[in-house]
């Protein structure tokens, strides 16, 4: 037969064309339509950067002012919706209840399935910017055993969600603008990185023609995992496990003893072999947010930094370019929030969801793309004959 070329983890091969981010993992370079991180974390909001990935172009004032309206048009769920929250147990994973319900939209929103019609693909991109938060926000409420916050559409988008996360019935809820700039430059780091593993689930997934919102999903679930959206949530477990200091050097021992499958979580990457520039943004966050709760000693901070400068003197780490990624710091920044371990991946979740629609889109739109369909190296038994079950040894 034909043989093809085997490339596992596609280390090597490209399977679209794009235009929407680039990366140069040599150099620790990353732009958004050719806009540098750094410069959007600093300057822009994530409802602007939401804009830029999806129409290619940052929006005028008036175009600004015709997204934010169109997005907070969007917020609510169907009462119907919330239904599907109280079928999860009271200690599910807001990730297992965000792949249900997101899933679930596909049901909500059927005129979607016409994606050949650019007029619903917007409005179903709408839909997934806007309820996003919402539904985070029901899963972590649901999951503390709190009613439910509505969304409140005079608020920034970043305010919006913190007060659908934080607010508590017959309390004053005040947003406080550190807190809520710092989630925004959060979301503006996560929002696209060009055909990572969940990335490519979702396009794979709408390149059958599939509902939005269930490729989407898909998305999510491939998120999930510690290698990927997972390690927010694995690396600061792994720094409070570690918990002080005079730890560290055992631990690293550890981490390079082969013997001993542990990984230094929050480091390394399949592309940046350089500092992701996403984890120079977040550790200025880290420190902004510690700086504003009044935990800028906080211990596990102390060791972040200190196995940070050990690992990147360390000649294992060195030699296989193993830096800090965006998930080193992001952690203990999300928790000086406020949010549990458990929430980190939904925020995550929440702020891709601009990238994969808008990959998604992009594939739509491109007449070169055919259904994707890998191709493999069989290694399993040549042809042989059936035999009955009494004549089998
Ligand atoms: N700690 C210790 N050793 C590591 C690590 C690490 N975090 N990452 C890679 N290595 C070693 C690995 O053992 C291998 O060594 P050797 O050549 O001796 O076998 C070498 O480096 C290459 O590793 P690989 O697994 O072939 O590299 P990959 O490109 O397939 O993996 C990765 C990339 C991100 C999955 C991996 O670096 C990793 O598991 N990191 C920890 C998890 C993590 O922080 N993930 C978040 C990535 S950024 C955000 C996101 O994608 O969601």
């Amino acid at each position: 037969g034909k043989v093809f070329t085997y490339d596992p983890g596609f280390t090597s091969t490209a399977a679209c064309e794009s235009q929407i981010t680039y990366i140069d993992g040599d150099e620790g370079v990353l732009l958004y339509r050719g806009y540098p991180i750094d410069q959007l974390a600093e300057k822009s909001s994530f409802l602007e950067v939401c804009y830029l990935l999806a129409n290619g172009e940052l929006p005028n004032e008036g175009e600004f002012k015709r997204f934010e309206k169109d997005i907070t048009y969007h917020t609510m769920l169907h009462a119907q919706f919330d239904r599907f929250f109280d079928g999860f147990r009271r200690d599910a994973h807001p990730m297992a209840i965000m792949v249900g319900t997101v899933g679930a939209l596909a049901a909500f929103y059927h005129d979607s399935t016409d994606i050949n019609d650019r007029k619903q693909r917007t409005i179903a991109s709408h839909r997934l910017i806007a309820k996003m938060p919402t539904i985070a926000a029901r899963a972590f409420k649901y999951s503390i055993g709190q009613p439910f916050v509505s969304p409140r559409n005079e608020l920034d988008y970043a305010s919006n969600f913190l007060r659908q996360c934080f607010a508590v019935p017959a309390e004053d809820y005040k947003i406080n603008p550190v807190m809520a700039r710092a989630l925004d430059v959060f979301m503006i780091l996560h929002a696209d990185h060009e055909q990572n593993a969940s990335t490519s689930t979702v396009r794979l997934a709408g390149s059958s023609g599939a509902n939005p919102f269930a490729c989407i999903s898909s998305g999510i679930a491939c998120l999930w995992g510690p290698a990927h959206g997972g390690a927010n949530e694995a690396a600061l477990n792994m720094l409070e496990e570690i918990g002080t200091v005079d730890n560290i050097p055992e631990f690293i021992r550890r981490v390079k003893d082969p013997n001993d499958d542990i990984r230094l979580m929050g480091f390394g990457h399949r592309v940046y072999k350089n500092y992701d520039p996403r984890a120079t943004a977040m550790q200025k966050l880290c420190h902004m947010v510690l700086k504003e709760v009044g935990a800028e000693d906080n211990p596990t901070l102390k060791v972040a930094m200190e196995l940070e400068k050990i690992a990147l003197n360390d000649e294992y780490f060195v030699s296989r370019k193993l830096y800090p990624n965006i998930d080193f710091y992001s952690g203990i920044t999300l928790r000086a929030m406020g949010f549990p371990t458990s929430m980190f991946t939904v925020l995550f979740a929440v702020a891709r969801t601009v990238g994969w629609i808008a990959q998604w889109t992009e594939m739509m739109e491109d007449d070169s793309q055919k259904i994707g369909r890998p191709r493999q190296v069989y290694t399993g038994p040549t042809l042989r004959a059936y035999v009955p079950v009494g004549q089998r040894k």
